[in-house]
């Protein structure tokens, strides 16, 4: 591949998915797109590069989700799923008690590993929750990760990553190799397909939005653009869980972190509204709503 034909995908990349590629990255590109050629009965990436350009729409498709990063995992970094579990889902039973609705936007579910972990944190939370609309949305860019996700069927390996042993005995049962995820918690999460880089305020308001170890891959610009959006599709009282490795510090100023809940972020629009750590803690709303 010249160094013409990988500024070419780069570019395409950048403006397809936001994914923001360093000059050093080549490797990573032809390892990627090698087999991607040679199913399309073309000799390398050269070809490649020159069918894109002539337009080929599903290959280019193609290219951008053999390009995207699917790794995700049940519970992926146990902390968000501990403060939705103590701090999200306690303070919202209160603030929605009369509407007892709720909507939580996984956005880059890959998998479904990580709205599946949040169905299956709803389900735990117990009678509290009973007779709740609750309506949880994944979606992300890749078809491919979206049919795997409404299959709900995950190898031995997938669900020994992150996923304590009561809840694979609770709510998976053994199809041959796999694990299949039981029809309560599937039928918990609806998957759509969507590119963060284009309109989503079709998707409403949420009270919940995941969207975590996605944004790393893209630009400063395009961060602060998403950010943006974002904060419009939440309730002033609603909250962001980011990934690990990701801040709004920097960035935007639509929201501001939770105080001392790492990966935690709430509108700045709602804040003075918002009585923060104010909810029961969490066995006492459990017993309140017995
Ligand atoms: C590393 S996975 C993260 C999955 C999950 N959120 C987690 O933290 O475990 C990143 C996902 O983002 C998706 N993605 C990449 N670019 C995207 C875009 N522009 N819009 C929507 N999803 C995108 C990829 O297809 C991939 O499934």
């Amino acid at each position: 591949m010249t160094p013409f034909d990988y500024e070419y995908l780069r570019k395409l990349l950048k403006e397809r998915s936001g994914l923001d590629l360093s000059a050093d990255k080549q490797y990573l590109v032809e390892s990627r797109l090698l087999p991607l050629a040679r199913k399309a009965s073309l000799p390398g990436l050269p070809e490649l590069v020159q069918k894109l350009k002539s337009g080929a729409e599903p290959l280019t498709a193609e290219v951008v989700e053999a390009m995207t990063t699917n790794e995700t995992f049940f519970y992926r970094d146990k902390v968000p799923f501990d403060h939705l579990k103590a701090t999200v889902l306690p303070e919202l039973l209160q603030a929605r008690a009369s509407r007892r609705s709720l909507r939580i936007w996984c956005a880059a579910s890959s998998t479904g590993q990580e709205p599946y972990s949040i169905a299956m944190c709803l389900k735990e939370f117990g009678p509290a929750l009973a007779g709740w609309r609750i309506e949880i949305i994944g979606t992300d860019l890749s078809q491919a990760v979206l049919e795997k996700s409404r299959a709900g069927l995950f190898s031995q390996f997938e669900v020994q990553r992150g996923l304590p042993i009561q809840l694979l005995v609770k709510h998976f049962t053994q199809v041959g190799e796999l694990w299949q995820l039981n029809s309560d918690i599937r039928a918990m999460v609806q998957f759509k397909q969507l590119n963060l880089l284009q309109d989503f305020s079709h998707l409403g308001a949420f009270d919940v939005i995941f969207c975590r170890n996605v944004l790393i891959y893209f630009d400063q610009e395009t961060k602060t653009n998403v950010f943006g959006r974002l904060a419009k599709r939440i309730e002033p009282d609603g909250y962001l869980m980011l990934g690990a490795a990701e801040t709004v510090v920097g960035l935007t100023d639509a929201f501001k972190p939770y105080p001392e809940r790492r990966g935690l972020y709430m509108p700045s629009a709602g804040t003075a509204a918002r009585a923060v750590g104010a909810a029961m803690p969490l066995r006492a709303v459990a017993s309140a709503a017995r």
